[in-house]
């Protein structure tokens, strides 16, 4: 199969599809990899590492989305790259659909397969492909919240760890997942005192143990959340319904209760964010405050660090890109977790929760298939 890999266009967004290492798997296996020429600059990649992995080197995006059967992308498609999708073409990549009407019309129009990276399953009810970037994500999350504690950022001019004699900050996560896991490992480092909220008691439980009583946990309630956010110093948004918009947790109304110069880091942003003010920034301009509370609500946290995150996503999609590159769509219909990821097929949508989220028709897939 021919596959495509464009640079990525989203603002400070320096991941790339496919690593020069991934290449040559795809390459070893028979497929071409047309490459946009300086796609990997932002990972210290050149077009010259891209062709001894196997690569041909395209000028153009325009080029490299005419010429490939399958696109292997990080971001969801801007719309300038919808309008380059076409019938039977597949892309694979993250979509983050659920909040984003707009590309959600774009893609249906164009008539493309798209697997989406965030609702790939896999055989012990984990999400493979958005584990990497919750990884990345959730350690990030700490040191963006620190940078935003800072006086001069408008934080509370606390240092996270405190020093002997002087307390540390209150870290509260809410989402005690992938995110939130590596988020509270990074704060308990630093010495943060950290409560983890889950709807989950089974994960509590895990948490409670993998943390040895380095955290609280705390079942997640309105009482629980409204207490723990009013007393913190940062407030991590982690939680996730797989597919669905975020569940709004964190009312306007409560901001005016929150300490002033107090963080918000609301990781969970590309699903629509679980704090009613939030909305999408970007690594340009990422903080803005409300009520004197400071929101950090970046979508794209991982394109930061762009050489550990493109090498992490690319370990975890490669297998599954393979199998869509030498089958085609007949892999979505032979893996129950790539299915799991389809969410348009032929102009309909066949993701349950995505469609839901949209208000618009699902259509299962054999029926789309047909
Ligand atoms: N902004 C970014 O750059 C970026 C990067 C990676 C991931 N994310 C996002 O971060 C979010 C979390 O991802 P994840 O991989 O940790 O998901 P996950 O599925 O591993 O964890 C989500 C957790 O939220 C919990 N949860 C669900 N509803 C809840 C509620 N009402 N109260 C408390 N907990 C609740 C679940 O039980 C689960 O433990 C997702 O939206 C993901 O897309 C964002």
């Amino acid at each position: 199969m021919k596959v495509g890999v464009p640079k990525e266009i989203k603002t400070h967004e320096y991941r790339v599809g496919l690593t020069p290492g991934a290449v040559r798997e795809y390459v070893a296996a028979g497929h071409s990899v047309l490459v946009e020429t300086n796609a990997g600059a932002g990972i210290g990649a050149t077009d010259d590492n891209y062709r001894k992995a196997g690569a041909t080197i395209l000028e153009s995006a325009r080029e490299v989305f005419a010429s490939s059967e399958m696109i292997v992308k990080v971001k969801e498609p801007q719309p300038s790259e919808w309008v380059q999708l076409r019938e039977s073409q597949i892309l694979f990549t993250y979509l983050h659909l659920a909040p984003d009407p707009e590309q959600a019309k774009g893609l249906l129009k164009s008539g493309c397969t798209a697997v989406a990276y965030e609702t790939v399953t896999d055989a012990v009810g984990g999400l493979p492909l958005l584990a990497p970037m919750s990884e990345v994500a959730g350690r990030l999350a700490i040191e963006a919240a620190g940078a935003a504690l800072k006086r001069y950022a408008g934080g509370r001019g606390l240092l996270i760890g405190g020093v002997p004699g002087v307390q540390p900050a209150r870290i509260v996560v809410i989402g005690g997942g992938v995110v939130g896991t590596h988020a509270a490992r990074m704060a308990i480092g630093l010495g943060a005192e950290v409560t983890i909220l889950d709807r989950s008691i089974p994960r509590l439980r895990e948490l409670d143990e993998l943390f040895e009583g380095r955290v609280r946990t705390r079942f997640s309630t309105i009482d629980a959340v409204e207490e723990e956010v009013f007393a913190a110093d940062v407030v991590i948004g982690a939680v996730l319904v797989p597919g669905a918009s975020a569940p709004k947790l964190v009312g306007r109304r409560m901001l005016g209760s929150m300490r002033k110069g107090s963080v918000i880091v609301d990781v969970a942003i590309d699903q629509g964010g679980c704090f009613e003010t939030s909305r999408p920034t970007t690594h340009a301009a990422p903080t803005y405050e409300v009520e004197g509370v400071i929101h950090y609500c970046v979508a794209n946290m991982p394109g930061a660090v762009p050489r550990t995150s493109s090498q992490a996503l690319n370990n975890a999609t490669l297998p599954f890109g393979l199998a869509l590159a030498s089958k085609g769509f007949a892999a979505v219909l032979e893996d129950p977790h790539l299915r799991a990821g389809l969410n348009v097929h032929h102009g309909r949508l066949t993701c349950r929760a995505v469609a839901e989220s949209l208000g618009l028709p699902f259509s299962p897939i054999d029926q789309a298939a047909a």
